[in-house]
């Protein structure tokens, strides 16, 4: 099942969409290989993928003269160490008060979206998710609204800044424009591959890889006592991928029974999922499975960080078929929500089987990916994880 080697991510020249590919080779001109087993993603023509652009691209992504005040960069929301998320339950942006209903993803693998966000059925490119960033007001996660030329004035007049976009930008006269830092930062994500933990290990024929328990927690993650592959499935444990060869990319969006406010099945206000874009009953609390790839770095848990442990997801959420909220005011049994998918109906795990599916989800961590040199901070300033060389 597992035969297709290592190709580069840009493979021929250009990086188009249809680029040939020259299989058994690795990292083209200093760029990631595709993994093992992974299919080859798509980059959009119009933004091909070139070392000049992901070394740019990382710099802003680390640079927090990126946000009005001086504030934050990408990397405050998305540290390597965690994944690239911030330890938070909800992210917070420029301010104290600017606090966002969500909590920041892992960046794992975002060249593979169908789409972007919790529940954004809109944003289908990394482009349009980093701009969505950039001009957000609520919150304010950068503050670019208004202050495009000041925030880009920093970068014209910084020697560093004007050699990295020269490199990435060839020939052009005006780089310093908020288009091509958006394709900078979005060719530095598409680098975030990650393919190596100790599960890929396994599947690639290394039987020590897997202890016997993470191998037992394997088969019940793809059981159907446990159901957990029918949304978290695939190469990329999530079912919204997009990557070359997919004729109608998939973005699904489901309601796991985290809340049931009024007993009508009703999510927090600020939260609703899907339903914020469509207002249709049905699509109320709808939310995209993520990638589990590296989750055990992740905590806490789900769109909006209500669960804080991995234990708690699989126990006190999926085995009982829905969250119940005793008190407060969104108090109400999420296994009784009238929106929950079928797949979510619970289970019954023994102690035992409940430390083997934690045992294969931890074996999903790839420490290569957390501790690779190319994706850390260039300024040398956010300390990587403490498990790294
Ligand atoms: C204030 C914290 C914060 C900052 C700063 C921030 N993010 Fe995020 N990021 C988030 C949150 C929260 C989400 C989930 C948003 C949602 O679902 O509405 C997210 C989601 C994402 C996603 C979607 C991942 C997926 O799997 O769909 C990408 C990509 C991303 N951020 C990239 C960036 C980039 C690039 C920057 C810098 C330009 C950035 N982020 C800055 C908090 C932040
Ligand atoms: C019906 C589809 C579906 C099934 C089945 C399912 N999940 Fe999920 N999973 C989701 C969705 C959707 C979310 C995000 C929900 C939210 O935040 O409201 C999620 C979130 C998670 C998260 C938190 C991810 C994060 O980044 O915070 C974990 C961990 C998880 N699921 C593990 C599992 C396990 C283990 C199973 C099997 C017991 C399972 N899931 C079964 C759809 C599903």
């Amino acid at each position: 099942m597992l035969l297709v080697a290592a190709v580069a991510l840009t493979a021929g020249c250009g990086g188009g969409d249809t680029a040939p590919s020259p299989s058994g080779e690795t990292g083209d001109r200093g760029l990631p290989a595709v993994p093992a087993g992974f299919p080859r993603p798509t980059v959009p023509a119009d933004n091909p993928l070139t070392a000049g652009k992901v070394a740019l691209g990382r710099h802003l992504f680390y640079d927090r003269r990126m946000s009005i005040n001086g504030a934050r960069s990408c990397a405050d929301c998305h540290e390597q160490r965690r994944a690239f998320t911030d330890g938070r339950a909800r992210a917070v942006g420029i301010s104290a008060d600017q606090v966002h209903p969500r909590s920041a993803m892992s960046l794992t693998n975002v060249v593979y979206n169908a789409a972007f966000n919790w529940a954004n059925p809109n944003l289908r490119s990394l482009e349009r998710q980093a701009e969505a960033v950039l001009f957000n007001e609520r919150p304010v996660e950068l503050g670019w609204a208004d202050h495009e030329q000041e925030i880009l004035d920093r970068f014209r007049h910084d020697p560093l800044y004007r050699d990295l976009f020269e490199r990435a930008y060839p020939g052009d006269p005006d780089p310093f424009t908020t288009r091509r830092v958006i394709q900078a930062l979005a060719s530095f994500e598409r680098t975030l591959v990650s393919g190596d933990s100790a599960f890929d290990r396994y599947l690639r024929g290394d039987s020590e890889a897997l202890s016997p328990a993470a191998r037992r927690g394997m088969d019940l993650f793809f059981g159907e006592r446990l159901e957990c592959f029918h949304c978290h499935g695939g190469f990329n444990f999530s079912q919204s991928v997009n990557h070359q060869g997919v004729v109608f990319d998939q973005a699904e969006f489901h309601n796991t029974g985290l809340y049931n406010i009024d007993g009508r099945g009703a999510y927090p206000p600020d939260n609703r999922g899907l339903w914020e874009f469509t207002h249709k009953d049905t699509d109320m609390g709808r939310f995209r499975a993520p990638t589990l790839r590296n989750i055990a770095l992740t905590a806490p848990y789900m769109h909006d960080g209500s669960i804080a442990t991995l234990e708690a997801v699989l126990m006190t959420h999926y085995a009982r078929g829905g969250r119940v909220v005793t008190e407060g005011p969104y108090a109400g049994d999420g296994a009784r929500n009238p929106y929950k998918s079928s797949l979510i109906a619970g289970f019954v795990l023994t102690e035992q089987e409940r430390d083997e599916v934690l045992a294969f989800l931890q074996s999903l961590t790839d420490w290569d990916f957390i501790c690779n040199p190319a994706f850390s901070d260039p300024f040398g300033n956010i300390p990587m994880h403490e498990r790294c060389p």
